[in-house]
């Protein structure tokens, strides 16, 4: 995260820098809400990002402008697959607003166009799922032109697509006369990258998941940083591997054990305390009400039993991390540290929401499966910061560039 780029550091134009009254507002949010059918409709099972939306949608609402949204929904490849239209998205705005949201059902050309032209200032409209055109993801500049087209002025306030570079996160903004960062984009990017350029110290940081493969950029941008790494959920197989510690039947990438080797040799040269699990919860098999139990210490005699995979972290483990947590200041987590989707496996992954609320440290929580956890566990109200990005998150915080942040308007 050190590594962010000249460019990305640059100060881009937010939305309060904007003259919005009577335009045509543009807004490219990120309305990618996981779902589930019920009864034959579509429900919202979380609305975060639609609610972190609002402030953006009720600032130009207030300061006049017609505000005309745009996202995806899902990965419909190109095509307009009907599950993935925006429009019970937009009824479920409608709600929130207490406004009618006039729906769009083209995202570019006539039929927006006249809705727009009718549009009065404090009008909020939305454009069908971007994705249902091929040329979105392919950042096609025509493409980008014609959504343009719709609009005097663009907002990104999408942080969870900021990492993509399509049509609507970046090729956009050359066809514009200005192009701004939305509120929620900008707090995203307070927390996740201004935040954490100097984190008030000890920094610990919590990094679970499945795969190593997946979080070798975070790992060591985050290891120029942190004081304390805490390693959980199936990557730590990995890792308990690369020790010579049998993990049985446990998930892991074996094509990744040197690598997690050298992981932990930069840490140690880094003087960064690295922890991996000491003990475990295993099981059979990963299915709820499937017999557990908690491994002894683990070590190159005693490790997951054969047969057995790593579900969870173990007791003793739990203790040591809470241990940990408890001294810091600022503190990071990103992925969990088990199977935690099935309640007999969510053990470890509670203690560490639970641990966190009670630190009194900043603690920010950096999108993905995380956000997921402390919201089951009744405990989003206590951490400082939730993304509501996942993939954008994580290369914010290996220090890439955000192509949906490059693309915007500079303050001079
Ligand atoms: C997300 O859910 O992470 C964002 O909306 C981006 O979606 P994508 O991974 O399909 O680009």
């Amino acid at each position: 995260m050190s590594t962010g780029t000249t460019k990305s550091k640059m100060a881009k134009l937010t939305l309060r820098d904007l003259d919005v009254r009577g335009k045509r507002v543009l807004v490219r949010v990120d309305f990618n809400v996981p779902t589930e059918m019920r009864g034959g409709k579509i429900r919202i099972t979380d609305d975060t990002r639609i609610r972190e939306s609002l402030p953006t949608i009720n600032y130009l609402r207030e300061h006049g402008a017609k505000t005309i949204l745009v996202s995806h929904f899902g990965r419909p490849k190109g095509k307009r697959v009907q599950k993935y239209s925006l429009r019970p998205i937009g009824d479920y705005l409608h709600s929130l607003i207490h406004q009618p949201v006039i729906f769009s059902q083209d995202t570019i050309g006539e039929v927006p166009e006249k809705i727009i032209e009718h549009m009065e200032n404090g009008d909020v409209a939305l454009l069908e799922n971007v994705r249902f055109q091929p040329e979105e993801e392919a950042n096609d500049p025509m493409f980008a032109k014609a959504l343009a087209k719709l609009g005097d002025l663009y907002v990104n306030d999408a942080f969870g697509a900021a990492h993509r570079a399509h049509a609507s996160t970046a090729g956009i903004t050359k066809f514009v006369a200005k192009s701004a960062m939305g509120l929620l984009m900008e707090k995203e990017l307070k927390h996740l990258r201004n935040g954490l350029e100097k984190p008030a110290k000890p920094f610990v940081v919590i990094l679970g998941g499945a795969k190593v493969s997946d979080k070798i950029g975070v790992l060591k941008a985050l290891m120029e940083k942190a004081d304390t790494i805490l390693i959980g959920g199936a990557m730590a197989n990995t890792f308990l591997k690369a020790q010579g510690i049998p993990v049985g039947a446990s998930r892991v990438e074996s094509d990744k054990v040197d690598l997690a080797r050298e992981l932990l040799d930069l840490a140690e040269k880094r003087g960064v305390k690295f922890l991996l699990p000491i003990d475990a919860v295993e099981a059979e098999e990963i299915r709820a009400g499937t017999p557990i139990r908690n491994t002894s210490r683990l070590s190159a005699q005693h490790g997951i039993s054969d047969g057995w995979q790593a579900v969870d972290i173990g007791a003793a483990t739990i203790a040591l991390y809470e241990e940990e947590i408890a001294k810091g200041e600022t503190i990071l987590w990103n992925g969990p540290v088990g199977i935690f989707e099935i309640p007999d496996f969510a053990e470890g992954t509670i203690a560490i929401a639970e641990a966190l609320a009670q630190s009194g440290a900043t603690t920010i929580i950096g999108g993905g499966d995380s956000v997921t956890a402390v919201k089951q566990a009744g405990l989003a109200d206590k951490m400082t910061f939730i993304s509501t990005g996942g993939g954008a998150s994580l290369e914010l915080l290996e220090g890439k560039e955000l192509p949906g942040v490059a693309a915007l308007s500079e303050k001079s």
